[in-house]
């Protein structure tokens, strides 16, 4: 999957213009607050995902205009094709191939991409909820019947801890309990077969990144850490204690993901780089994941990932992730050492012509 042209008008601080990026590298550099971050959220809203900055619809409506318009011009599945989403009063609609889409997440599968952002570091400095959100989206990506069943099991799980809260001021209800730990324990068990079997796959290629970004000197493992072994007996001997609290204690929704760097929790002992260089490796290997199930190389963006990572690191990803269509931001075109590729300069919301390196 490659961006052959992006274009815009009125898009948050981008006036009206176009980006042709090569098939391999494009570095879009600038001073702060020009608009490169800008470009990327441009591209990724045709993923069909929310902003990766979590911004609402009018926020990416240039200020004082009425409506914002993007156009991208890709291929995938060897084909041409062309995506337009226009954000009015407030909404966003869009388009494949002349062909209006019911909604923007109707998009979802179409245009592929991962995003690495500064916000997602906190994959390894935030709590374990966004460690799941991230398995569970891959998951949802390669297997969208996957979002129903996190949806059962959200309502039986809400169900259950309703019932908890109200057994202590009546009894009778404890009989009912049995059929919702049923539910639970069947969607659960579900939901965490998929969630272990895809960091079985997972873990071994962000390793291969991480690795490559040191030069083989640390490792990374990823492993699905299960809050309990076994769900049913654990959801029965809690149960006792779930009706004093009013909340469901075991489950998937308290299980976690264990991140080590060369045998060491990376969460507690884990410098920036190497926090950094962990998330960008679980990010890269998600792409490739993807890539395994839909035969289609996604888009990589790099946010403002150079910070923090010494040459060898970024060298690796500016010349060595040959195989996608890279698109990175960095304010400073001396720390960048790019062969092949373009680079593109942004000032005012305007990107100069790419011009190969
Ligand atoms: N809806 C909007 N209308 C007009 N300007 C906007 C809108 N939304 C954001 N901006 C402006 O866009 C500018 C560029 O934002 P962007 O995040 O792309 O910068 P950047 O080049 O990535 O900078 P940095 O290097 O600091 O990350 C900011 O000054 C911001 O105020
Ligand atoms: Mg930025």
């Amino acid at each position: 999957m490659k961006v052959v042209r992006f274009s815009w008008r009125d898009f948050r601080n981008l006036p009206s213009g176009e980006l042709l990026p090569g098939a391999e590298e494009n570095v879009i550099y600038g001073n702060n607050a020009q608009g490169k971050t800008n470009l990327l959220e441009g591209m990724w809203l045709f993923t069909g995902e929310r902003s990766f900055r979590g911004a609402k619809d009018p926020e990416l409506v240039r200020r004082g205009q009425e409506s914002a318009e993007l156009r991208l011009d890709f291929t995938a599945d060897g084909r041409d094709q062309t995506a337009k989403i226009t954000v009015l009063g407030g909404r966003r609609s869009a388009e494949l191939n002349g062909v209006k889409k019911r909604s923007c997440a109707a998009m979802i599968g179409e245009f592929r991409a991962a995003v690495f952002s500064p916000e997602h570091l906190s994959l390894l400095t935030g709590g374990p909820a966004q460690r799941r959100a991230f398995v569970d989206a891959a998951l949802c990506q390669i297997r969208p019947s996957y979002a129903a069943l996190f949806a059962e099991y959200s309502r039986s799980l809400a169900q259950r801890n309703a019932l908890l809260k109200d057994i202590p001021q009546c009894a009778d209800l404890l009989d009912t309990l049995d059929v919702w730990d049923t539910r639970l324990v069947q969607f659960g068990e579900k939901i965490m077969r998929g969630r272990t079997a895809y960091l079985e796959k997972l873990s071994p290629r962000a390793a291969a990144f991480y690795e490559g970004m040191c030069g083989g000197r640390e490792t990374l493992s990823l492993r699905y850490e299960k809050s309990a072994p076994n769900f049913a007996e654990a959801l029965r001997e809690a149960r006792k204690n779930d009706i004093f609290t009013g909340h469901t204690g075991v489950g998937p929704h308290r299980d976690d993901i264990s991140a080590e760097i060369s045998g060491l929790d990376a969460r507690a002992y884990g410098s920036q780089g190497q926090k950094r260089s962990a998330v960008i490796a679980m990010k890269l290997a998600e792409a490739e994941m993807l890539e395994s199930a839909t035969g289609e190389t996604p888009v990589i963006f790099l946010d403002d990932v150079l910070s923090e990572l010494d040459a060898e690191r970024r060298d690796y990803l500016l010349n060595r992730l040959r195989k996608f269509q890279v698109f990175i931001t960095c304010c400073e075109p001396d720390a960048v050492c790019v062969e092949g590729g373009k680079m593109f300069h942004v000032k005012n919301g305007v990107p100069d012509a790419g011009a190969a390196t």
